[in-house]
């Protein structure tokens, strides 16, 4: 097959890959160039929950889960750069987990939340 009109198809397939490069590696300078996101405050009080002896459970670390305080993939789709923090117990029992995302126990409440500066704070703003 030749003629004039498989060298334009030609011309036009190329172009329609080269736009897909380009959109790819704008989308790749993006994702490597941004300096991962702050935390948001998700909510100004721990949650209580009873942990199963053995289960993996994925902590918010960017406090835009909307399931609280455990990680829904928000941090991707928003392209945070932030990763949820891994963790299992040993024993189950009922512990109070961190939702303002300031505790330096993660992902335990260690009563940051109670600060001026986090209760000062809008719900959903960066820490
Ligand atoms: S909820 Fe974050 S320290 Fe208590």
């Amino acid at each position: 097959m030749g003629g004039p009109g498989a060298a334009v198809l030609r011309a036009a397939r190329g172009a329609g890959q080269l736009s897909q490069r380009r959109g790819f590696s704008s989308w790749l300078a993006r994702w490597f160039s941004k300096a991962p996101a702050k935390a948001v405050v998700a909510q100004k009080t721990p949650i209580k929950v009873e942990l199963v002896a053995g289960t993996t459970y994925r902590w918010c670390v960017c406090g835009r889960s909307t399931k609280q305080p455990f990680c829904d993939g928000s941090h991707l789709f928003q392209l945070t750069g932030l990763s949820p923090l891994k963790f299992k117990v040993q024993e189950t029992r009922t512990v109070a987990l961190c939702t303002c995302k300031a505790t330096k126990r993660p992902p335990y409440c260690d009563g940051t939340h109670r600060s001026e500066r986090i209760q000062k704070a809008e719900v959903g703003s960066p820490l």
